[in-house]
């Protein structure tokens, strides 16, 4: 990773923290996309303390805003001609239903909008430095979600654990058909199961779900450096470099549920994201 770009979303903490530092020390200069300065400059600092050789960079949107995400992909592409990998990671669950100013459910806005706007916004510059990498962090979550397509905004019968599953479903979607667009550019996608991790995962849902998992991540998670372990392998791992379209968990391609393997559902997806996001396909 010596003189690799690498940017990241959700690095202030968890996995992506982890798997920030770590690909630092390996020698990539990171570039963070953060919504909150205290965090963000905590980060930064980190990193610096770890490989200080590198001009490591910070990039602050809030990622539940389809402006947001627009400004930052274009600040960004602005400041880095060349982007050898793009880890689109933050992400969050929401036990009661909000809407944004954008008119998109928050979960579907935050985990789904923003790595689709942020992949789109530094396309050019992933196709300019090809070979290159989009890491997507999905969830076996999926594994109990359906899209519907006719309300991607969960206005009927809202649940937070429902909301999440789907919008980690709409990651591995969005993965695969982003694959199938890239395919023979050099430019691979790929997401992954980082394993159920005691991060701060959960301490903003609200409510019983916040209690709930709290109480999960006690028993039964492993650490964010074991979480972190898939995001770096995808992000860094020469034997994947050929490797595009596919769901990992343990650092092995895994096999995602039929509704996730929905390619006229990935392409539909794409298709609506691109209307909602306001932006030609
Ligand atoms: N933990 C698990 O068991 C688990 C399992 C499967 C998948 N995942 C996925 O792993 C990814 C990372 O989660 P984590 O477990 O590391 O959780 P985490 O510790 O809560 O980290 C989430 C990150 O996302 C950032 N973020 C949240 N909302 C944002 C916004 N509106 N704009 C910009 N950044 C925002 C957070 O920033 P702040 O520091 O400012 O809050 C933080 O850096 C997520 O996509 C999650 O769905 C987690």
């Amino acid at each position: 990773m010596q003189g690799k770009v690498v940017v990241i979303t959700g690095a202030t903490s968890g996995i992506g923290q982890v798997a920030a530092e770590r690909l630092a020390g390996m020698g990539a200069r990171m570039v963070l996309v953060a919504r909150d300065k205290g965090r963000g400059e905590a980060a930064l600092a980190r990193l610096r303390a770890r490989a200080p050789g590198a001009a490591h960079s910070i990039h602050y949107a809030d990622l539940s805003r389809l402006a947001e995400m627009k400004r930052v992909a274009a600040e960004i592409a602005a400041a880095e001609p060349r982007i050898d990998a793009l880890i689109n990671n933050a992400g969050a669950l929401f036990s009661s239903r909000h809407v944004t100013e954008d008119r998109l459910e928050l979960t579907f806005a935050l985990n789904h909008m923003a790595y689709f706007l942020l992949t789109h916004g530094l396309r050019e510059r992933l196709l300019a430095s090809a070979p290159a990498r989009v890491v997507n962090t999905a969830s076996d979550a999926h594994k109990r979600a359906n899209l519907d397509l006719d309300d991607l905004q969960s206005a009927n019968g809202y649940s937070g654990f429902k909301a999440y599953g789907r919008s980690k479903l709409a990651n591995i979607l969005f993965t695969r058909d982003l694959a199938r667009r890239l395919a023979g550019t050099g430019v691979t996608a790929n997401c992954l199961h980082p394993g159920f991790v005691a991060t701060r995962f959960g301490d903003q849902s609200g409510g019983f779900v916040s209690y709930a998992i709290r109480f999960w991540k006690k028993m039964f998670a492993i650490s964010s450096e074991e979480g972190a372990e898939t995001l770096v392998h995808l992000a860094s791992a020469p034997e994947v470099a050929n490797v595009s379209g596919a769901y990992f968990y343990k650092c092995r391609p895994a096999t995602p549920t039929k509704e996730a393997q929905d390619d006229a559902a990935a392409q539909r997806l794409w298709i609506e994201s691109a209307k909602l996001a306001r932006m030609e396909d």
